[in-house]
């Protein structure tokens, strides 16, 4: 299995001198080389502004560009026209918040989150609640980590008009059962944003069978470029929304005093785009399917035994059902403390809130360590963690 880490140029670094043992892939994933040479090429073969250029070179990378919304389409089961590249989940959110939420929230009307939202899915929805009148609620996450569904359900009634949820904890790593939610949210009435950032690095996701109508995800954390990520939505909402950062590409016609938009998807690609990092990610998304056909990816089980291990931990998130993610804290040793000593023992995990406050003062902590793992990482790795964290409890204890 381990052939795999040929194909990670970074994975031959030093960190700090020493060998890298990269565990920090929920942050951002490293990134294959086919993705690399995917992005060259753009920079190489391509060139030209894409959907402007009538030359062959900007003709080539327009259609490198469209193939590339095609490909992601079919790999989350959805349509072409439903799928808007961004520059990240956190741009797709504020998407949804301000072109959905700005024009269908009032006075009186709830967005539901969970206490274990990371701050993009928090924030957008705050500023739209100070333009519409309209408030949040959460629903508080179980000690182990989990949704219950019977909270859920106590949460909903006719004020609740969107759901807004994360598939996977990007701290207790539960990948929350969102066919469920998302049935029970529509039996309310009430509409679907889902983020997608831990969970699609890790398993199939069809955008159709789960019924949601919003899905969106990030390139950097599935072996694709910075810079690109992706909302999808349902055509039938997508048709009805105005865009919400406007400029040149979006438009049907321009006056001196007004506009009108042009159709989806291109609604909602204001400016130009970010041509070569969209083309590399359908190339991420073939490489990433091919790991879930070909790969274990289950330190799971394994890192979760050996960390328990540890003396004096404390580790957040149990739920059956995760993504390979390990929170933790150890008495007496900050995990500031403990990320810096890792580091140079060339391990790089993460160390703080997590862009998720609200859970940090649910679980009465300022910050927690996390170490996060994927297809190229291995037991040996887990192993060499847990004798360095040792070593670290030995001397900073
Ligand atoms: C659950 C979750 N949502 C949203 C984000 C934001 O992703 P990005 O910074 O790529 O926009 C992250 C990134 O860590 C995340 O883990």
């Amino acid at each position: 299995m381990q052939d795999i880490r040929k194909d990670f140029p970074n994975l031959k670094e030093m960190n700090r001198g020493k060998p890298l043992v990269y565990l920090d892939s929920a942050a951002t994933s490293l990134t294959p080389k086919k993705v690399i040479n995917s992005e060259l090429e753009y920079y190489e073969k391509f060139g030209g502004s894409i959907h402007r250029s009538v030359y062959e070179l900007g003709e080539k990378a327009t259609n490198a560009f469209e193939n590339s919304r095609n490909n992601i389409a079919k790999f989350i089961g959805a349509s072409k026209n439903s799928i808007i590249f961004t520059k990240s989940a956190t741009e797709s959110i504020n998407l949804v918040a301000e072109s959905w939420g700005f024009y269908n929230l009032k006075q009186g009307d709830v967005i539901l989150l969970t206490d274990m939202e990371h701050h993009s899915n928090i924030i957008p929805w705050q500023i739209i609640c100070k333009k519409t009148g309209a408030k949040i609620k959460y629903l508080k996450s179980t000690e182990k980590g989990s949704i219950n569904l019977d909270d859920l359900k106590k949460s909903l009634d006719k004020n609740v008009k969107i759901v807004s949820i994360t598939h996977a904890s990007n701290v207790f790593g539960t990948i929350n059962p969102i066919k469920e939610i998302i049935e029970i949210v529509k039996k309310n009435g009430s509409k679907t944003m889902i983020d997608g950032c831990q969970s699609i690095p890790h398993m199939k996701i069809d955008v159709q069978d789960l019924n949601c109508d919003f899905y969106a995800f990030s390139g950097h954390k599935m072996f694709g470029p910075t810079g690109v990520g992706v909302l999808y939505g349902k055509e039938e909402m997508l048709e009805k929304m105005h865009p919400y950062q406007t400029g040149g590409g979006i438009i049907e016609t321009v006056s001196m005093t007004d506009s009108t938009w042009t159709t989806i998807p291109h609604r909602f690609e204001p400016g130009s785009p970010m041509a070569a990092q969209a083309i590399a990610l359908s190339e991420a998304v073939n490489y990433l399917g091919k790991c879930f056909d070909n790969y274990d990816n289950s330190l799971n089980e394994y890192s979760l035994e050996r960390m328990k291990s540890i003396n004096g931990i404390s580790i957040y998130g149990q739920a059956p059902e995760r993504t390979p993610i390990i929170s933790f804290n150890i008495e007496g040793v900050h995990s500031l403390d403990l990320a810096h000593f890792l580091d140079f023992e060339g391990i790089t995990i993460r160390s703080g809130h997590h862009c998720c406050q609200p859970l940090m003062s649910a679980l009465d902590i300022s910050s927690c360590a996390r170490a996060s793992f994927y297809f190229y990482n291995n037991k040996d790795e887990v192993d060499f963690l847990i004798e360095k964290i040792n070593k670290a409890i030995s001397i900073l204890k």
